[in-house]
């Protein structure tokens, strides 16, 4: 069964989009993987992927418009990223204007998702499918949290933030959702082993998993959403750390899911 994993944070601009492509391909390198844009209002990861105008056919604000099915909006990036254990497959949200502006007054479906991402899984023999989506509580939050396995709720080691995460799980906890903890863009004046320290307790005080803390790496940034850059930088040390996390998200994944066969 496809494992569906949604990457949140409460605050904007926190990494999450950066993260779901870097996470969504280091899986892909041996897992088919399934990403989502979820971020209706914002999306930014057809500019990570490089998607160009005519690859894109169909997108998720189509199929909440009641405009185009779910196989419609599938993009296949494993040949371009040259995934041959594993595969990466995308289904792309609308960046016109109106699109936006129709599905703000329309609204959400859950059941709508929820059949998007059944079919969207089984045609693509998916094991994961990542979701990407809009910071803050609204529609698609609720949605990609009502619809997902597990939780990765992506902080600044900023007080702001972690107050903000505080709520994310709290609302998480409503949906009876496993959470996952990863900090990122660690600044330089706060010592990792630091930061991991804090993301461990406040893993133990909001009964969340840590996943992970990432530094604040300049490569990255100076990146500028470009490319995917654990594909073109795979000895970086930030390809280091989304390995070691997402073998991490695996293990603890399957243990949940080993679990619950087990009740
Ligand atoms: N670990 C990191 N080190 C340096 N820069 C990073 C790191 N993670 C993300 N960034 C950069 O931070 C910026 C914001 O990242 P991104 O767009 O992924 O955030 P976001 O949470 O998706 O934002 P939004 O809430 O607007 O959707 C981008 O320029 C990205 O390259
Ligand atoms: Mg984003």
């Amino acid at each position: 069964m496809t494992k569906v994993i949604a990457i949140h944070s409460f605050k904007g601009g926190t990494g999450k989009t950066t993260l779901t492509a870097n996470i969504a391909a280091t899986l892909a390198t041996h897992s088919r993987v399934g990403v989502m844009d979820l971020d209706l209002s914002g999306p930014g990861l057809h500019v990570i992927f490089g998607l160009k105008k005519g690859e894109i056919k169909a997108t998720l604000s189509d199929i909440f418009l009641g405009e185009a099915e779910p196989a419609e909006t599938i993009v296949d990036l494993s040949q371009k990223f040259d995934l041959k254990k594993g595969g990466l497959f995308f289904c792309p949200a609308s960046n016109k204007i109106e699109d936006m502006l129709r599905l703000l007054k329309s609204g959400l479906e859950v059941s709508v998702f929820k059949d998007t991402i059944q079919k969207v899984g089984d045609q693509c023999k998916l094991d994961y499918i990542i979701v990407d989506t809009h910071p803050g509580v609204e529609n698609d939050t609720v949605l990609a949290m009502g619809c997902c396995d597990a939780l990765v709720l992506v902080s600044r080691v900023d007080q702001q933030d972690l107050f903000g995460t505080a709520v994310m799980v709290m609302l998480a906890e409503t949906f009876e959702k496993p959470t996952f903890l990863a900090l990122n863009m660690v600044p330089p004046g706060v010592r990792i082993k630091d930061a991991v320290k804090v993301g461990k307790d406040l893993a133990v005080l909001f009964k969340s998993h840590f996943l992970a803390a990432f530094e604040f790496q300049i490569d990255v940034i100076n990146n500028l959403s470009r490319s995917v850059f654990v594909l073109d930088n795979p000895n970086s040390n930030f390809a280091k750390k989304v390995s070691e996390a997402v073998e991490n998200l695996e293990r603890e994944l399957a243990g949940m899911s080993a679990q619950q066969s087990s009740l």
